[in-house]
């Protein structure tokens, strides 16, 4: 089975611009959870959500996670921001390759979040929605740390120089193995 790089962290903490330009410099391709899921269903997340359900939602991520362990290729892959909180996924995150948490502060992502909180992020579809981001931090931040194998704080870095941090990361764990 190939070995992945897993991107987790919170919505608006880059970890699609990331896997990207890490993809890139690593040579291989690039799968964000939420566009597969999109793909998959014929929906938008926000139709998810909608007619289905976040419940519905999750069964869809967790469906997925267990599918990724058969692509044929070493990718990068970008995962939702809510993929921890089913403690199922952790054990699933864990068995495709290194788990890397973009860790980044509530302040940040709420700035972040003030233009992007529409695309694919029904949760954040309420005038509350910055307290709605500090109540998540606030309740996974346990959760990215049990998952992750590598934190790393992305906070007043740009998507490349967290891009070229990882790729040097990567290679410390790989020369490891
Ligand atoms: C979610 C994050 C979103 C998307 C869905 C739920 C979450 O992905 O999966 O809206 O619970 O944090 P991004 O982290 O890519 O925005």
């Amino acid at each position: 089975m190939p070995r992945h790089v897993i991107l987790i962290g919170m919505m608006g903490s880059g970890k699609t611009t990331v896997g990207r330009i890490l993809a890139r410099k690593l040579g291989r391709a690039f799968l964000d959870t939420d566009r597969e899921i999109e793909q998959y269903c014929g929906l938008t997340i926000s139709e998810i959500f909608a007619e289905q359900g976040e419940a519905a939602f999750r069964h869809l991520e967790t469906q997925l996670l267990m599918h990724l362990a058969n692509l044929p290729r070493p990718t990068v892959i970008a995962c939702g921001g809510g993929v921890v909180v089913r403690p199922e996924n952790l054990g699933l995150l864990k068995r495709l390759g290194p788990v890397i948490w973009l860790k980044m502060s509530a302040d940040n992502l709420i700035f972040r979040l003030r233009f992007s909180r529409h695309q694919s992020r029904p949760l954040l579809h309420t005038e509350h929605w910055p307290d709605v981001v500090r109540q998540l931090v606030a309740e996974r931040e346990e959760f990215y740390l049990w998952a992750a194998d590598v934190t790393l704080l992305a906070d007043g870095l740009s998507p490349e120089q967290v891009a070229l941090q990882l790729q040097q990361t990567f290679r410390t764990i790989e020369g490891r193995r």
